[in-house]
């Protein structure tokens, strides 16, 4: 039972990190406001929001399994107050940030409509410190951190949000051949 609460544990968190930033990669790629190819604007806000909406179940899978693991002698104030656990205070306390970054992002997030654009837009920021803290923090506690296919799929994880910022950095295509040929006006 043990072995089993364990290794949801780690799993529930490992995919929750591939959700983050896939929800991450594509809001920084949406702001470019060029379509990405295959998805459409609502696509990329539909996935968005699915990929978001499903790390934050698996975060809370993530800490339910690992609440009642013996080994990580979590208590529920461990998942709240950050850097108090008994069991690798630091890199606990990063995923405690994340914790509370995370459900602040979300309750304004489902409260959009009521809180409007700016509350909205600005708290939303946190998510970019969201990410990297939830990543350290996985680097740090994962029992699974020094295995080659964890860093593997962490660099890829960072590979996809480098390149989305990279995306929407560089000029569209469009933007480029029309500063080449400027419209006529004459
Ligand atoms: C956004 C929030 C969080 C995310 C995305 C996340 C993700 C992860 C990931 C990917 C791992 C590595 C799993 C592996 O080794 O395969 C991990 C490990 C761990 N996390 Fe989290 N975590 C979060 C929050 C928390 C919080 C708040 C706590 C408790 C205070 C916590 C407790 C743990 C523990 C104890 C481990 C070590 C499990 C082990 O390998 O034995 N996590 N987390």
């Amino acid at each position: 039972m043990n072995e089993t609460l364990w290794a949801l544990g780690r799993g529930t968190g490992l995919v929750a990190l591939v959700m983050f930033t896939i929800a991450l990669a594509l809001g920084i790629a949406s702001r470019s406001g060029r379509p990405l190819p295959g998805l459409g604007r609502f696509g990329i806000s539909d996935l968005h929001r699915t990929a978001s909406l499903t790390g934050v179940g698996l975060v809370a899978v993530h800490l339910t399994s690992l609440l009642f693991d013996p080994f990580a002698q979590l208590r529920v104030v461990d998942f709240v107050l950050p850097f108090f656990a008994s069991y690798r205070p630091l890199w606990l306390g990063l995923g405690t940030l994340a914790v509370d970054t995370l459900a602040v992002v979300t309750v304004v997030s489902l409260l959009r409509q009521r809180l409007g654009p700016r509350v909205f837009r600005t708290v939303h920021w946190a998510t970019y410190a969201l990410w990297p803290i939830a990543l350290l923090h996985a680097l740090g506690s994962g029992t699974d951190a020094g295995t080659e296919w964890f860093r593997g799929l962490t660099a890829a994880c960072v590979v996809a949000v480098v390149a989305a910022v990279g995306w929407r950095l560089t000029p569209s295509y469009a933007g480029r051949g029309w500063a080449r040929h400027p419209r006529r006006t004459g």
